[in-house]
């Protein structure tokens, strides 16, 4: 890594264009002085078994360096901190070997991914210290990024946090896409956005007061692919980056520092039906999305992420005491400034000479209709922070903090539904559910913004607002292991905002 840095640095007139764009985010931590390569998660494609391909996960207890001269301790997969991108085809069958190494119980969640019930990697899958959990399943997943992490009972928060998690690109082997960017780590790229705290002496600083359980732990650092401030080389006119908000709490809103626009291309579970010109793009902890940078213009681009305080939404809320938060909150919309932090993301310099990159194709993919009258019922969801947070009993859905034990719905196996969800709180939460990718039918009854329109397993939630869900449950059944719901705000999550449901035949 530091030849490489040192060959990038040492290019003619690059350090010069860097000096000249290089924005240093107002929040970022201000020990990091030179700029660090992205690092690229290695790609594990797993290794064929008769009809298997096996994955073999070790997660394991680690030393990371985010800031030189000073070591932190962290979670990682197979290395220190984070994991390796898994490259899974479509229609193989996977298996994939986990095993804990750690000194507490975890578990291995495949966000975004319709697998069993047993398969899925909630806390009915723990993994004790030293086990080894074997989770098999068919890829059925359209192409795009997916994301494994810990989902340990009451422990999502901290694990993740020190670095439980990792990639999952899904493609189609079939289906050839040559009209996309996709050499893994050239012009196909994944990009794993979380905010730390770090302490004086380098180590994790992760919820320490009820203020961070309550909006949520948020960090002063950003890390991206578990590096502070990255530099990517540029080797093709077009670069395609795969974002993964995979941070506790913060919502981030990405957009480059000169305001140039990209083009989105796919949501969390697959392609969007055609390209979106977009300057800016919000993304809640658990969202993903595949964008296309244009380079050829041959200058360097800082790709930002300004987030606002998740207080935001209680302070106005507590002045205004009225329902219209909704409108007030969303981009565009504006709303006074004082309350953003802006971190750098991705410095992307590109070569004096680029590859060609083919063309965007104006249309991916055609999604089925969305059609309300496929549902068989409606079920709501109320999302509430209550009092007596304190015993954990504020974090609600329905009234109900999460129960093991308890399953809180019952759907039928090949049946569509409406699931309604309210947010009856003054703070944003990101709702994800297991097993489906689903469709917004409408945000307090208005249709969803065209990025919003393909395949989704994370939706955000404006303060008050309530959004209508279309989604469908197939193949797979099971009397009494159940999928969750929840907040993807991990703090929220783990202090028992999040339900269960069982798919019954
Ligand atoms: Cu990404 Cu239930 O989690
Ligand atoms: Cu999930
Ligand atoms: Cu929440």
């Amino acid at each position: 890594m530091l030849t490489r840095r040192d060959t990038l640095w040492g290019m003619g007139g690059l350090s010069l264009a860097l000096t000249a764009c290089g924005q240093a985010g107002s929040t970022q931590s201000q020990q990091q002085s030179k700029r660090n390569l992205l690092k690229i998660p290695e790609l594990l494609s797993g290794t064929k078994r008769g009809v298997y391909t096996e994955y073999n996960l070790k997660i394991q207890n680690g030393t990371s360096t985010f800031f030189e001269g000073r070591s932190t301790s962290t979670i990682g997969v197979n290395q220190a901190y984070l994991g390796p991108t898994l490259k899974m085809d479509v229609g193989s069958t996977v298996r994939i070997n986990v095993n804990n190494t750690l000194q507490e119980e975890t578990t291995l969640h495949w966000h975004g991914f319709h697998v069993p019930a047993k398969y899925d990697g909630t806390p009915h899958q723990t993994m004790m210290p030293g086990e080894t959990w074997t989770a098999q399943f068919e890829v059925r997943q359209n192409p795009s990024l997916f994301w494994y992490h810990s989902h340990a009972h009451k422990q999502a928060g901290p694990q993740v946090y020190r670095g439980l998690a990792g990639p999952i690109i899904v493609k189609d082997p079939n289906r050839l896409e040559p009209e996309l960017p996709d050499s893994y780590g050239v012009d196909d790229v994944p990009l794993i956005v979380q905010d730390r705290l770090f302490g004086n002496n380098g180590e994790l600083i992760y919820a320490r007061s009820m203020h961070d359980i309550m909006m949520g732990m948020q960090g002063d650092t950003l890390l991206v692919n578990g590096i502070v401030d990255p530099v990517f080389e540029c080797k093709t006119e077009l670069l395609r980056l795969r974002l993964l908000n995979g941070s506790n709490a913060r919502i981030y809103d990405f957009q480059f520092a000169n305001r140039q626009s990209f083009l989105m291309i796919g949501s969390d579970g697959g392609h969007l039906e055609k390209a979106l010109e977009m300057s800016q793009l919000r993304l809640s902890p658990g969202e993903r999305a595949d964008i296309l940078i244009d380079m050829r213009h041959g200058e360097p681009r800082q790709l930002i992420a300004a987030s606002t305080s998740n207080e935001m939404g209680m302070m106005d809320g507590a002045m205004m005491d009225g329902g219209m938060m909704g409108n007030r909150w969303w981009p565009g919309n504006d709303r006074e400034d004082q309350d953003r932090s802006t971190f750098n993301v991705l410095l992307i310099v590109p070569n004096a000479k680029l590859d060609p990159s083919p063309s965007v194709p104006t249309v991916f993919m055609k999604h089925a209709a969305v059609n309300p009258a496929d549902a068989v019922r409606t079920r709501q969801f109320v999302l509430r922070m209550g009092m007596g947070m304190r015993s954990g009993n504020g974090f609600t859905i329905n009234g109900r903090s999460m129960d093991m034990g308890r399953i809180d719905e019952r759907v039928k196996l090949n049946t569509t539904e409406i699931w309604e969800v309210q947010n009856a709180s003054w703070m944003p939460h990101p709702f994800h559910i297991h097993d489906v990718q689903f469709r917004i039918l409408d945000r307090d009854g208005r249709l969803p913004a065209p990025h919003e329109t393909g395949l989704k397993d994370t939706v955000l939630l404006a303060p008050r607002e309530r959004v209508r869900l279309l989604l469908s449950f197939k193949n797979y059944a099971d009397p009494d292991i159940p999928y969750m719901y929840h907040c993807h705000i991990l703090e929220h999550e783990d202090a028992g905002m999040m339900g269960q449901f069982v798919v019954e035949s």
